[in-house]
């Protein structure tokens, strides 16, 4: 019997940080516990992301328990991956898609499988004796620039912002840890200037911990950062210590049957909400725009672009970490960034399939949380795994939030004088 031999697998319902059932997924070996991983959660999804199966149950958690992806776990995917080698990740995952066999891995649960798939990382690392970003890369070392997600807005709030996440990036840290701090100290100059127009109440938190104030449109949000920027003694600009980011999420303000968005009561065409974020970046430094269009709209992707060549255009509800819709999107030139979410695709080999094929295609990969994140920091371990340069996680503040920061620190530490804090150069780290 080879000592990584799987003997078991469990799995349970817990909660996250919404407070809804999610998947923690338990992988045995040698009749140890070796990994152990929760599913995140997304609520300002894709159209295109693999099933996430709950039970539809109205009289437990309104239909969201995830017993069934539980019991999916335990009986069908334990039974087909007993005895299997637990360094075997890709043949475990593709054993789980097969059994599975659709296509959006609705029999199962997507919830179910990325559950297990995380475990088994975790277990082969536990066999390995080295940490999870060592296992599935010897040559991880760069550490992410975290997009700090300032203010919330979209369906992570309930303020009427329509763009869901203005951002700072602390692109002229010295390390992480100095990102940090840099990012405290802005937010807490951003605190004051908050509580200066709109009182105490304005300062309550989304669910990515930035505060969900009752600005509107796409400017005061922008004025608001720049002087929290400057308030906290930092200057933004490309070569300076912050840039800033956006994630429009703008599927969720298109109205698909009059293909318009509507900002701050006003109607754009395509063509004028390009044009307007286009003097948004002739104002202010974007270093990179998530979503800035409805999720089907792959030309209009790649017309973004041609218009900001300066910015990283990330594709989140586009692409949903497929390498499928990411082959469309390189094709027709949309977007040149992918944001990397394991539980869109719901597996690690086939996230890491998308990120491989970005690379190949001179996309950037941004690893990123979910809003519905519990406090298990594993993409902390993956942004590292792919020496991708740029994570999205949240302010620091609440546990799920700072589980990922805090784990970041340890890796830090941990790589020493090997460890490279990607920077200026988040799009393509040295
Ligand atoms: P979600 O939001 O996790 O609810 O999808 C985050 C995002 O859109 O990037
Ligand atoms: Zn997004």
């Amino acid at each position: 019997m080879s000592s990584r031999q799987i003997t078991d697998i469990k799995a349970r319902e817990i909660l996250d940080c919404r407070g809804w059932p999610t998947v923690q997924a338990d992988v045995y070996v040698g009749g140890q516990l070796c990994g152990r991983a929760d599913v995140p959660a997304g609520r300002s999804t894709g159209a295109h992301e693999a099933h996430v199966l709950t039970d539809g149950d109205p009289k437990r958690y309104r239909g969201l328990g995830v017993k069934k992806a539980v019991a999916n776990v335990c009986g069908p995917i334990r039974d087909a991956l007993l005895g299997m080698d637990a360094a075997a990740q890709r043949k475990i995952d593709f054993t789980m898609i097969e059994l599975d066999g659709t296509a959006n891995k609705s029999k199962l649960g997507a919830n179910a499988i990325l559950g297990v798939s995380l475990a088994v990382a975790r277990a082969g690392a536990a066999c390995a004796g080295v940490p999870l970003y060592q296992y599935l890369n010897p040559c991880s070392h760069v550490l992410p620039v975290p997009l700090m997600n300032f203010l919330n807005g979209g369906k992570l709030t309930a303020n009427d912002l329509e763009i869901q996440e203005f951002i700072i990036m602390p692109v002229g840290a010295e390390n992480y840890a100095h990102a940090l701090q840099m990012t405290t100290e802005i937010n807490e100059c951003l605190r004051g200037l908050v509580i200066d127009k709109y009182g105490i109440l304005a300062t309550n938190t989304g669910d990515e911990g930035g505060f969900a104030t009752p600005m509107r449109g796409i400017w005061e949000p922008f004025e608001f950062l720049q002087r929290a920027v400057e308030k906290a003694g930092y200057k933004s600009g490309f070569g300076e210590d912050v840039v800033y980011a956006l994630d429009c999420a703008a599927t969720h303000w298109h109205d698909k049957t009059t293909g318009l968005y509507t900002l701050d009561g006003k109607q754009y065409e395509r063509d004028a909400l390009i044009d307007l974020y286009r003097q948004v970046a002739g104002k202010y430094p974007l270093g990179s725009m998530e979503d800035p269009l409805d999720e089907e709209d792959f030309d209009g992707f790649a017309k973004v672009v041609k218009v900001l060549p300066e910015t990283q255009i990330v594709g989140d509800d586009l692409f949903v970490t497929n390498v499928d819709r990411l082959r469309i999107g390189v094709r027709r030139g949309a977007a040149n960034a992918m944001l990397f979410k394991v539980n869109q695709i719901g597996s690690l080999s086939q996230a890491f399939d998308a990120a491989e094929f970005a690379y190949r295609n001179g996309y950037g990969v941004q690893v990123s949380e979910r809003s519905g994140e519990t406090e298990d920091a594993l993409i902390s371990d993956l942004v590292v795994t792919l020496n991708s340069g740029q994570i999205k996680t949240g302010m620091p503040i609440r546990g799920e939030r700072t589980s990922k920061h805090n784990r970041l620190l340890q890796i830090e530490g941990e790589l020493g004088s090997v460890a490279t804090y990607a920077g200026h150069a988040f799009r393509r780290p040295r």
